[in-house]
């Protein structure tokens, strides 16, 4: 069992900048990684649907012979863990409440912002899980819907990416806050750029470092871990486009994706 891979699944390419941290956090787990291509985005889809992929998603990488699965979408995190963890016989952990948890911790003053797709944003979860981590926390929350195609097309820096940075951040500053979670997978792409237009004040909270830290713990608690010394292997999915996966994940990883492999999921 413990030999095991790790199951981390995301709309597509986004999830790697997870996978990034899981690797460097926990480097002797393998890991099989499901980007689903085809259906990207997931962030301007309704919860119902984000739920049916999610379902779908999982139950190919169960397939795959995983211990663990890490929901590495912020917006199928937002509304599908339930579902998720109802029907799948291990455990299930997504990224909103390790992130949640990282800005209870960042905030002084309890004012925090927070970025995501429009379904993360609508879902409410974020809001929510700063609620229960620092009860009494002011917060607001943004979408950036522009950023996604930004990262995936490279465009993390410069005077375009700050300037539309600067139109959908422009809340932010009257409102005051000191935390700003980045609840997309494809923004810390664009931390730069975004620690510009907030200042250097605003702390930027990465729920990527932080579910890997979520993920280790749980491991250690349902006595999971790969044997020491394991060699681990690391195996992409993709629904479509596998070059251009391994195109641009290479970027999002920050090492080589040699191959990804297409699959057809079953709805
Ligand atoms: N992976 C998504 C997220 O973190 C961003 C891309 C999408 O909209 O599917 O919310």
């Amino acid at each position: 069992m413990n030999e095991k891979a790790i199951g981390v699944f995301d709309s597509g390419v986004g999830g790697l900048t997870v996978l990034k941290a899981l690797i460097r956090r926990l480097p002797e787990e393998s890991t099989v990684y499901l980007g689903d291509t085809a259906r990207v985005p997931y962030g301007t889809k309704s919860p119902e649907v984000v739920t049916r992929y999610s379902l779908a998603n999982a139950r190919l990488l169960m397939r795959q012979e995983i211990k663990l699965l890490v929901v590495a979408c912020n917006t199928a995190s937002s509304v599908s863990l339930p579902a998720l963890a109802q029907q799948l016989p291990f455990p299930v952990i997504g990224v909103i409440e390790p992130g949640a948890q990282a800005a209870a911790a960042a905030t002084s003053t309890g004012r925090v912002g927070v970025i995501g797709t429009p379904g993360t944003i609508a879902s409410g979860a974020y809001q929510s899980a700063l609620g229960r981590n620092r009860p009494g926390a002011q917060v607001l929350a943004r979408a950036c819907p522009l950023f996604v195609p930004l990262a995936e097309e490279g465009w993390t820096e410069g005077e375009v990416v700050e300037a539309i940075a600067r139109k959908d951040l422009v809340d932010f500053g009257p409102f005051g806050i000191d935390t700003l979670v980045l609840g997309c997978t494809h923004y810390p792409m664009l931390k730069g750029a975004i620690a510009n237009v907030v200042g250097a004040g605003v702390k930027l909270v990465d729920s990527a470092e932080t579910t890997a830290t979520a993920v280790e713990a749980l491991l250690a608690e349902h006595k999971l871990f790969a044997p020491k010394g394991s060699r681990p292997r690391r195996r992409y999915f993709v629904t479509d486009l596998p070059e251009r996966f391994a195109e641009i994940g290479t970027r999002f990883l920050e090492q080589p994706v040699e191959s990804a492999e297409l699959v057809d999921i079953q709805m």
